[in-house]
């Protein structure tokens, strides 16, 4: 959460660090802020509530030449949201921005004597104070005895007043990226921001000081000893980080994941059956484990319940679905023979990743999948299965969804073969199969009409279940969390044979109920429950595979989706339900792309 970003080099610092924010927004949008060093006058600071098109608005009357300075844009943890709590803060010679949490801040303003000194709420403006108490002319020397001092995640960019063009940068866990082009060097949250500029940058590695000047950027570990940081490179460009035409970015992502599907599948291909050489991913990991464990949170934990649903009947092993935040603190019951599916698109949320680090110590084998290339998450796991949906702007995730469900449906038929539970004529027959949802998908997205139709019915209500049984049940999961998150519409999913022991008392005349009902075996059981609540007046929006019997009294709208086998009906659901919310939320007149209150990487607790 929170973006960062650090300009130093020939260019505008203000243009730089205020197109860098537009990118990095989906990070959090509470507020905005930047500073700016010059040789010739002294520190300036602007830092406002709200978007950063509020900020870009006020600093429009500014006549400044820098070419030095910071930006960020805030998603709140502590203190509300207003201008005093954005960042930068400043305190003494010390200008800094910050992505995480101090944990140990109140220890520190007692221990320091900052109490009567402060001007915000904030963690972050303890850290700056301690950052000038221990500044005496050497910066590095100040960064290091301060983050002695420091519990919690961090990722700082710092300005230091006497040193006008120089931008010093540490960090633990909290993401930060940096990149040096001709005169010019950059410090980011990600990427996005930098991409305009340049493809190639470096992770900054946890604990080791970065220094930017506008000649390069220097890295030296805590003793001082200099490192030469590992250079990476995006494989996409500016192109694919912009809305091409779509009035929304979750428009154009979910019309972008045919094509996504495509890159994740295809190059995993040989001979029509999964292969996973290149990625490095060695038979003997799903040969040598007795369960599976998936961990994530969000969209991707929904991604894995489908991934439990598919692969516990096929492999016949225990696979548990795991909410990060929760396995994080427990014990959980793992030894060396389990393996572990982390799933995350940004491969930075911070529970996702500590389960990921708690996994590794009880000897479990991690197995990632992972969009970002180069993630924190990515770094740390034993193996990495790269999704490749390109950049996913926005809040609300679904083509890095589809992906990481086909990287599970892929990862389940390996498995499955290496196993012994699938002959390499049925492995290649779920293989074509899985291909055959690429078209399936892009069949739904080619009739989108009546999809606004429902929409139009879903934006007057206030509440909203979704009901399924089986694998029907796990994509009404992610159903109803895309509905609640951009349309602020209270929706919840439910077992539907479930409905009746509690849920039910909650239908009413016209209260709409989308019922996902596309798996033959229960395709009955599901009917009669969806028959119960219509009986009590619900509106209900059906969904069923094409060819399903659908009689006339048991439903008030009917999709179906061009898939003939259960397993594989995920896919175009998902895409009915994806654009359901976002057609209710843009007909609501709502920020689709920034819903209220979230951000895209969690990066804090
Ligand atoms: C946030 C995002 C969700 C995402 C979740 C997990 O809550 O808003 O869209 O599913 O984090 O993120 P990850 O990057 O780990 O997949």
């Amino acid at each position: 959460m929170c973006g960062i970003i650090g300009y130093t080099g020939q260019m505008d610092a203000l243009k730089v660090l205020l197109n860098g924010l537009e990118q990095l927004e989906y990070r959090g949008y509470d507020s905005a802020g930047i500073a700016l060093l010059s040789s010739s006058s002294d520190r300036l600071l602007v830092k406002k509530a709200g978007p950063v098109a509020t900020l870009k608005e006020t600093c429009q009357t500014l006549d400044v030449e820098s070419h030095c300075g910071i930006g960020h844009t805030r998603w709140a943890t502590h203190g509300g949201v207003n201008d005093v709590n954005a960042h930068p803060h400043v305190a003494g010679k010390v200008t800094l921005i910050h992505n995480g949490i101090i944990e140990n801040y109140h220890n520190l303003i007692e221990r320091f004597g900052f109490q009567d000194s402060l001007v915000s709420e904030t963690d972050t403006e303890v850290a700056a104070k301690l950052f000038d108490y221990y500044y005496h002319g050497d910066p590095v020397e100040a960064i290091r005895k301060t983050i002695r001092e420091l519990t919690g995640a961090y990722a700082f960019c710092i300005l230091f007043e006497d040193i006008p063009d120089q931008i010093f940068c540490v960090r633990n866990v909290s993401p930060m990226v940096a990149a040096h082009i001709d005169g010019s060097s950059f410090v980011a949250s990600d990427v996005t921001a930098i991409i305009p500029y340049t493809n190639r940058y470096f992770v900054i590695p946890e604990y080791q000081i970065v220094t930017l000047r506008q000649d390069g950027i220097s890295v030296e570990d805590l003793e001082g000893n200099p490192r030469e940081p590992e250079m990476l490179e995006v494989s996409w460009n500016v192109e694919a980080a912009k809305k091409n035409g779509f009035p929304h970015y979750m428009l154009k992502e979910i019309h972008e994941q045919p094509e996504a599907l495509r890159n994740t599948i295809l190059p995993r291909l040989r001979d029509g059956l999964p292969d996973f050489e290149e990625d490095g991913i060695p038979d003997d990991l799903f040969r040598n484990c007795d369960k599976v464990a998936i961990v994530a949170c969000g969209t991707a934990m929904y991604a894995g319940m489908v991934g439990k649903a598919l692969m516990e009947p096929l492999l016949k092993i225990p696979v548990s679905v795991n909410i990060a935040s929760e396995y994080r603190y427990e014990s959980p019951l793992i030894d060396e023979h389990t393996l572990v599916i982390v799933i995350s698109q940004s491969g930075e949320t911070i529970d996702t990743l500590a389960a990921l680090r708690l996994s590794r110590k009880y000897g479990a084998k991690v197995l990632s999948i992972v969009n970002v290339k180069g993630s924190t998450i990515a770094r740390e796991s034993d193996y990495v299965f790269y999704t490749h949906a390109g950049p996913e702007i926005a809040v609300a995730s679904t083509k890095a969804y589809m992906v990481q469900l086909a990287s599970l449906y892929l990862i389940g038929c390996r498995m499955a073969m290496v196993r012994g539970n699938f002959d390499r004529e049925e492995a290649s027959q779920f293989i074509s199969r899985l291909s055959a949802s690429v078209p399936a998908v892009e069949k739904v997205l080619a009739k989108k009409d009546k999809i606004k139709t429902a929409a139009s019915l879903l934006a007057k209500a206030q509440d909203a279940f979704f009901v399924g049984r089986g694998l029907d049940y796990a994509f009404s999961l992610e159903g109803s969390l895309k509905l609640k998150e951009i349309s602020y519409i209270h929706a919840e999913a439910y077992a539907a044979g479930e409905l009746k022991h509690g849920t039910i008392a909650l239908i009413e005349e016209h209260t709409p109920v989308i019922a996902v009902a596309t798996q033959d075996h229960i395709y009955g059981k599901t009917l009669s429950n969806v028959r119960e609540v219509r009986a009590r007046g619900a509106f209900v929006i059906l969904i069923t595979k094409c060819g399903a019997e659908v009689p006339e009294d048991v439903c008030d709208l009917h999709f179906s989706v061009p898939v003939t086998y259960d397993q594989f009906t995920v896919f175009p659901v998902a895409v009915i339900l994806q654009l359901l919310a976002y057609y209710t939320s843009d007909m609501k007149g709502l920020n689709v792309d920034k819903p209220r209150n979230l951000a895209k990487s969690v990066t804090v607790e």
